[in-house]
């Protein structure tokens, strides 16, 4: 059998899993760290190893961000009306130890990509499409799968589709004249 990938079911399955990951990602930035992850250390080809952007603040603020979301999902849980939907779903058991798995899953995906950045001659900020967007779902997957079985279809939908909306939600800012370039 063909795998079913662009499906809402998968959707909804993956965006329910995937949710304190998004959380702990996009808040992040309003924790105004200052202990570098790094602790200011080069890597041997003397530039940073991760960079300014990446602070212990922010890491614990991510783990937390996730277990909290988490919370709240496991909560509303019983209350939200999977029924309409017409086959079962597979709706991941949503509890704070996974939800700190996912933040902190996120937030050393994102540090992976920052020391790849690094790696590049990238300065922290500078732009690397794709990486960016999908460093931190990678490792909130993988960080995950220690607690749950995350679908292959799951990881594919996320990967595709996490670009895709970033790179929408820029252009519509820039339309709005939010933003001042369409990236
Ligand atoms: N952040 C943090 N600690 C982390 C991750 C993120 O403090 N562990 C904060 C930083 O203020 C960072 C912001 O979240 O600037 C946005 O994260 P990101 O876009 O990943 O970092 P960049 O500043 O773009 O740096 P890089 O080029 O390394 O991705
Ligand atoms: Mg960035």
């Amino acid at each position: 059998m063909a795998l079913e990938i662009f499906t809402i079911y998968v959707l909804v399955e993956c965006i329910w899993l995937i949710l304190p990951a998004y959380a702990a990602n996009g808040l992040v930035p309003l924790v105004k760290g200052r202990r570098r992850l790094d602790f200011g250390r080069n890597f041997t080809d003397g530039r940073p190893l991760l960079g300014p952007g990446k602070t212990i603040e922010g890491l614990l603020a991510g783990c937390a961000i996730g277990a909290i979301i988490a919370l709240i999902q496991q909560l509303a849980f019983p209350y939200l009306p999977w029924g309409i939907s017409d086959r079962p779903l597979n709706i991941a058991p949503m509890t704070p130890l996974l939800g700190f798995l996912l933040g902190f899953g996120a937030m050393a995906g994102d540090a992976a990509g920052s020391f790849l950045k690094r790696r590049l001659g990238l300065e922290r900020g500078k732009p690397a499409p794709l990486l960016d967007q999908d460093d931190f779902i990678a490792g909130a997957l993988l960080s995950a799968s220690l607690l749950v079985a995350v679908r292959l279809e799951w990881a594919i939908l996320l990967l595709v589709l996490t670009p895709v909306i970033h790179f929408a939600a820029c252009i519509i800012g820039y339309l709005l004249k939010v933003k001042k370039e369409p990236w």
